[in-house]
């Protein structure tokens, strides 16, 4: 076995290891003026070991008014002595401890309720104007939990370590959707007409989830029915597109991934598409998965997203991690599987293509992450240790280094056909738990033994601690990917190459739009990508490739960001850069872009933020970015 070190979460203050929380009770108001929430959660509790004599959980800018001890039918409170820890963790809050009456013993529960409001430091909740909505009429909030956040919207024990079922009754002037199965008003009536009075939301999460897949978005939203069991989610102006670009893919993504998983346990699948601000691709929020309005292109470029956040069902939802020092195990299951759904539904090429394009980015981030004090976040299982910031080494690695990982496991023991059975035996064996990357090379081992020849193998071949502890810019094994749909843009690239030496005029003559005639989108990234890493480009050039394919206009922000970063380098098109990140809340896009952009010109840089950025981007977003140009991320002091 691998050594690998502290199964205990180091990002939580919380004594979940004492006791753990069941099934959380929402009630809430959603203060539309303030931009705050404010009621209570109450918390049914268990303990795992005898004289627990209190709970601490985590928060992080929460105001607490009141601690109680509810009776089981929830009328009869008995106040309780809380305190909250007088100086903040500056990454992890300020732990809440909660002294109970008597202390419990091993298999004794109890309900624990804290009455509390969020405060505008929240980190989890973006709040929007009406002005920077689709309709501009009413203004919208929007959560983003993962990794550490839920402890700045609810009192709980913030650790994936710790699986509870949940429910929430929302009162709100304008239309709630968690992530839960809808009861009040049921599925048949609809949303009520937004009339100025405050409604009722009531939703049900059945199945237990760790803490960061409780979600919230408010605003003005429609639905439209795509599948039986899918639908999207949208402002009005924009659902009717929405539902239009994945229609065809949704259901039979999910139905793919079923027949890759297993049986699909929470019921609907649904999505809702956010305003731009949102500052991830997509967020696996349980029956409610969150997507950045990025994705809405028109031509389903970008739906393989779907096929991604759908996958998470199985891997960080029905099975969870216990810490995120194995956040790879979500995200490299993840994205192993979301490339399957691909080669089931579009053949071996799009698989590997992914796997090519997946190591771009990979290759990126293992750069970024190449100095001292960072190596570790070029580790597939990361080291962490106590009070560090997930954010902060989140990249591709967990997902292209963690999917590599399983596709080379599932060729050494001689393909798709012998490995899904273990993926679903996986699966079933840890549906509803969370596992540490230990359990799972554990249970690896246990399930091979089955199979001596395999089993020897895999013994002779995995270099196991290369994988899951190897630092560096490689993968430990090279792999050989299915190279047919990136060739052609491997080859336009390389004639830009060798032809950047010639004139402006030649260059012209030589190029036109008709090159990438029958071109994906996702080829002309890698056509993009593929250029921007051999040398740094002449001015000329960059002008000739704009000239010829006109990227300045492309709406298409996969290729827009490849674009900038490429132009970048050679120094040009900073405004038009610029111009674009005004609106684009997408991590994935305004980081990199905002970053390019600052080595170019850094007080367009600064003044883009502080001007548009500081009061549309979400909080996590903003201090990322703040942090990047030297700034302070805080709202109010730019
Ligand atoms: N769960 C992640 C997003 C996430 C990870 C948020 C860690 C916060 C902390 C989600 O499933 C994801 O991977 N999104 C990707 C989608 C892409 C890989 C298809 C994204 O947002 O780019
Ligand atoms: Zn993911």
């Amino acid at each position: 076995m691998t050594t690998i070190p502290s199964p205990i979460d180091q990002a939580t203050q919380s004594n979940y290891l004492d006791v753990r929380s069941t099934h959380i009770e929402l009630d809430w108001t959603v203060d539309w003026s303030q931009r705050i929430i404010r009621g209570t959660a109450t918390h049914s509790v268990i303990a795992n070991k005898d004289n627990v004599d209190k709970v601490i959980l985590d928060t992080s800018y929460l105001v607490v008014k009141k601690c109680s001890l509810a009776s089981p039918d929830g009328r009869h409170h008995q106040d309780l002595d809380f305190a909250l820890a007088p100086k903040r963790h500056p990454v992890l809050g300020s732990a809440l401890t909660i002294s109970l009456p008597h202390a419990l013993s091993r298999g004794d529960s109890t309900r624990v309720s804290i009455e509390y409001a969020t405060t505008d430091e929240c980190t989890a909740l973006g709040w929007l104007d009406a002005n920077q909505t689709d309709s501009k009429r009413y203004p919208f909030v929007y959560s983003q939990c993962q990794a550490i956040h839920c402890r700045s919207l609810i009192p709980v024990m913030d650790t994936p370590a710790v699986k509870a079922t949940y429910h929430a009754r929302v009162r709100s002037t304008l239309p709630i959707l968690l992530s839960a199965r809808r009861t009040s008003p049921d599925l048949d009536s609809g949303v009520p007409e937004i009339d100025g009075t405050e409604h009722t939301y009531e939703w049900d999460q059945p199945i237990a989830i760790p803490s960061y897949l409780i979600a919230i978005a408010g605003g003005e939203l429609e639905f439209r029915p795509l599948g039986d069991r899918t639908g999207i989610w949208a402002e009005p102006g924009v659902v009717d597109k929405c539902a239009d670009e994945f229609r065809s893919d949704a259901e039979r993504m999910v139905q793919t991934a079923e027949q890759l998983c297993g049986p699909y346990r929470w019921g609907r699948y649904d999505a809702l598409v956010l305003p731009s601000s949102f500052p991830y691709g997509g967020m696996e929020n349980p029956n409610m998965t969150f997507l950045t309005p990025a994705l809405i292109v028109g031509d389903k470029s970008q739906v393989d997203v779907i096929a991604h956040e759908a996958s998470h069902s199985w891997h960080g939802n029905d099975v969870s991690v216990s810490g995120w020092s194995s956040f790879w195990l979500n995200e490299g299951w993840t994205t192993y599987t979301e490339r399957l759904v691909a080669l089931k539904l579009h053949g071996p090429a799009t698989r590997d293509f992914e796997y090519i394009q997946g190591n771009k980015a990979m290759t990126d981030d293992l750069k970024r992450f190449d100095r001292d004090g960072m190596r570790k976040a070029q580790r597939l299982h990361i080291p962490y240790e106590f009070g560090e910031d997930p954010d902060e080494f989140y990249s591709s690695v967990a997902y292209d280094k963690g999917a590599n990982f399983l596709y080379y496991l599932e060729k050494l023991v001689g393909g798709l056909d012998v490995f899904n059975p273990y993926q679903q035996q996986f699966i079933r064996d840890f549906v509803g738990q969370s596992v540490t990357t230990e359990q799972w090379e554990k249970h690896f081992w246990a399930y091979w033994s089955q199979f001596p020849e395999k089993e020897r193998v895999l013994r002779e071949q995995v270099d196991w601690d290369a994988w899951l502890n190897g630092e560096g810019l490689e993968l430990p094994v090279k792999m050989e990917y299915d190279t047919t749909l990136a060739d052609r843009a491997y080859s336009l690239a390389s004639s830009w190459d060798s032809a950047r030496s010639l004139s402006r005029s030649e260059l012209a003559k030589k190029f036109s739009k008709a090159d990438l005639a029958g071109f994906s989108s996702n080829q002309i990234v890698l056509f993009l990508e593929t250029l921007g890493t051999q040398k740094t480009y002449d001015k000329a050039v960059v002008e000739a490739v704009e000239e010829a394919y006109r990227f300045n206009e492309n709406a298409n922000p996969e290729i827009k960001l490849r674009w900038f970063l490429f132009s970048l380098k050679a120094g040009l098109y900073a405004p038009e850069a610029a111009h674009w990140i005004r609106n684009q809340g997408r991590m994935k896009y305004c980081r990199p872009t905002y970053r390019a952009i600052y080595q170019v010109d850094p007080d367009l840089a600064r003044q883009t933020f502080r001007e548009y950025g500081v009061g549309f981007l979400h909080p996590i977003a903003r201090r990322l970015i703040a942090q990047e140009l030297g700034l302070d991320g805080k709202k109010d002091k730019q």
